[in-house]
């Protein structure tokens, strides 16, 4: 299959995609282990159900705010909730591990040309704490949160506040995201995207259409044709 031609700048979703979310409960012995399965997958369900819901409803409160909310639903739905379990997995979620391949598939990115850069829900202080925490400060020329716009993916908004950030056209922007449902709603965009299928997850039957497909980001460097 033919290089993606005409990509400027490498756009990665950061939940899931560059920062593994299961790694807070992975890391924390406080939680049984029978229940760390599902209080990890419980929680993200949870999150991104409470970024569409506050999005649909008009009524916006960061990304800190909505993942603390949707711990408390877990917590309280898997019969564990203590306040000391949940500072300790609040805090964890600060300094997620990165998937083994981040850093050297962005160092060859940023060797052939690309702007790289996150564009998440995440708040400001949370992607500068995991960010800094996994060590790839240097590896991103920009960190963007969808704060500055005050509503959360798939919002269309959200996606222009890159492309406008940037400067670029949103077919020069190669979008990865772990998330179906982002990786479809950046095509829909305009964006180019490559879905990073971690999960296995089936395709949506939403608008857009992913140009390529991938299990882990290691894949993406020979995907795309380097900037003029
Ligand atoms: C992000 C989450 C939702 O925007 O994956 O980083």
């Amino acid at each position: 299959m033919d290089r993606l031609a005409g990509i400027r700048a490498c756009v990665f979703d950061a939940y899931g995609t560059i920062f593994d979310f299961a790694s807070a409960a992975a890391r924390c012995s406080e939680i049984p282990d029978d229940k760390r399965a599902a209080l990890t997958n419980l929680w993200r369900d949870k999150q991104v159900q409470y970024t569409w819901l506050r999005s649909l409803e008009d009524r916006y409160a960061d990304f800190w705010q909505v993942t603390g909310e949707a711990l408390d639903f877990t917590l309280e739905t898997l019969g564990i909730a203590t306040p000391a379990l949940r500072e300790r997995l609040m805090e964890l979620y600060l300094t997620l591990s990165a998937f083994p391949e981040v850093p050297e598939t962005l160092r060859q990115l940023k060797e052939a040309g690309f702007v790289t850069a996150i564009l998440s829900n995440g708040s400001p202080m949370m992607l500068d704490a995991v960010v800094r925490g996994a060590g790839l400060q240097d590896l991103f020329d920009r960190v963007l949160s969808a704060d500055a716009v005050k509503v959360f993916k798939t919002h269309p908004r959200v996606y222009e506040y890159c492309q406008r950030q940037l400067g670029v056209r949103a077919a020069q922007v190669s979008f990865q995201s772990s998330n179906a449902w982002d990786a479809y709603a950046a095509s829909a965009f305009g964006m180019r995207v490559v879905w990073c299928n971690r999960y296995g997850q089936q395709r949506e039957r939403l608008p857009g259409a992913p140009d390529r497909e991938v299990r882990t980001l290691a894949a993406l460097p020979a995907l795309l044709a380097p900037p003029a």
